[in-house]
């Protein structure tokens, strides 16, 4: 048991918002298990405690992802829970074997002539003097071009103004909503997005196709055909976790190039090793901060007791900097030993459903901006518009000049 009681840490606070690390730091050395703010709930930071709580369902069990939601409203009034990645074992297998198919190296390889020629075309708007949004002029087509691909959502293509606007608002979920206003806006984005896969999904009924969603519109679990809610679920869940978690992959890797001429150059030199880049800027800065659990019993890690029922949150981010799984963890170094052990596709059953895409993704893009550039110019730190919550680190806009 800890001796004494830990100060309460705010990981929303200003000073951690706009660099979380030296407090993450400072968890993994007095308080790798304790409570903070907002909350109050669980952070555990060591790398061990958070590969044991992903890796350890029957404690810690991903039902928590459903308290994302509004927690105040009654229960009959929240949306269903959300499938796979809320769920335990048996049923989270039974929903994610629908899906990993098209996730696998086999179904994304044949992306790779697309994933270069939308890049090769997008990176053209950046020829000029004037800087150009990296976020709504690169990543967000770019990203979802891949997705509509593979979802296939390619006939139908979505506002552009409405999908980023719902994407801000699931980006910005965090526990127990209590903003009436945010709760109102969330809603009706999502019953707008509803509406849209809907289409879709009739759509397919109608004229099927090889794709992800005539797969879930065919698709039976214990013999029984899947709900529209439970297909908008698993859509909803496809398309926002692999846009919003890559495009701020892509914002940290320019923001990062942009201050290392050296690795620029580096890595023109030796594109062969931008898969290495990839990894350690994955350790190094990744967008998925943290995830949530629930102890379903009474449980001991690092000497602290976590009472049964509740909300545990392991801090992806701060295992990827702790000294005794990494030496010099803030030293950013393509050359690391066993680079690619980190955590930020999580662990465990829950393992990121698109890692192999999000890798490929940003392997190619990078290829294809710095065969095409050698200079990446941006913003100071202290003017980069971020989005910062308890789960996500990312940019939502990011002024570039590349040349
Ligand atoms: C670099 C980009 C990405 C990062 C950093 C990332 C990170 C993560 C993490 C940490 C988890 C585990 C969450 C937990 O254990 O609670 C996860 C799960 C998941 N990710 Fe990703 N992700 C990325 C890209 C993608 C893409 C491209 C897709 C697919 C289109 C995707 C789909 C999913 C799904 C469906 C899950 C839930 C898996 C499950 O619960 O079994 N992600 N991701």
């Amino acid at each position: 048991m800890a001796e004494f009681e830990p100060p309460r840490i705010d990981l929303l606070s200003k000073d951690v918002v706009a660099d979380p690390y030296p407090t993450y730091a400072w968890l993994l050395d007095k308080h790798p298990v304790c409570e903070i703010e907002p909350g109050p709930v669980w952070a555990v930071c060591r790398f061990d405690d958070v590969q044991f709580v992903l890796d350890t369902p029957e404690i810690f069990s991903a039902s928590a992802a459903d308290a994302l939601y509004n927690t105040e409203a009654p229960r009959d009034e929240r949306p269903p829970p959300r499938l796979i990645s809320a769920q335990d074992p048996p049923d989270h297998g039974k929903y994610q074997g629908l899906v990993n198919k098209a996730f696998l190296d086999k179904a994304t390889k044949p992306l790779i002539p697309l994933m270069r020629d939308t890049a090769r075309s997008l990176l053209r708007q950046f020829e000029g003097p004037t800087p150009v949004d990296f976020v709504r002029h690169f990543t967000y087509p770019f990203v979802g071009a891949i997705i509509n691909r593979i979802v296939g959502l390619e006939d139908h293509p979505q506002d552009p103004g409405e999908l980023r606007e719902w994407l801000l608002l699931e980006e910005r979920v965090s526990l127990s909503q209590d903003d009436e206003a945010f709760n109102q806006a969330f809603d009706a984005a999502v019953a707008r997005q509803n509406r849209y896969f809907l289409n879709v999904m009739n759509e397919r009924r109608q004229r099927p196709r090889d794709d992800l969603v005539t797969l879930l519109v065919e698709a039976e679990v214990d013999g029984s055909k899947l709900s529209d809610d439970d297909i908008f679920s698993l859509l909803r869940l496809l398309v926002s976790a692999g846009f919003v978690t890559t495009v701020h992959m892509f914002s940290h890797a320019v923001v990062l190039l942009s201050k290392r001429a050296d690795l620029v150059a580096e890595l023109k030199d030796a594109p062969d090793s931008i898969p290495a880049f990839v990894e350690e800027l994955l350790r190094f800065a990744p967008s998925v901060l943290a995830t949530v659990r629930t102890t379903t019993q009474a449980v001991e890690l690092a000497g602290v007791e976590i009472p049964a029922g509740e909300t545990v949150v392991p801090l992806i981010a701060a295992a990827n900097r702790d000294p005794s799984a990494f030496s010099n963890p803030h030293r950013f170094d393509i050359t690391r030993p066993r680079n690619g052990r980190h955590l930020s596709f999580g662990y465990g059953i829950h393992t990121c459903l698109g890692a192999a895409l999000a890798r490929l993704e940003l392997r190619i893009a990078l290829e294809a901006l710095l065969g095409s550039y050698m200079h990446i110019v941006c913003p100071p730190d202290g003017q980069i518009a971020r989005i910062h919550t308890l789960f996500l680190r990312g940019i939502t806009e990011l002024p570039v000049r590349l040349y």
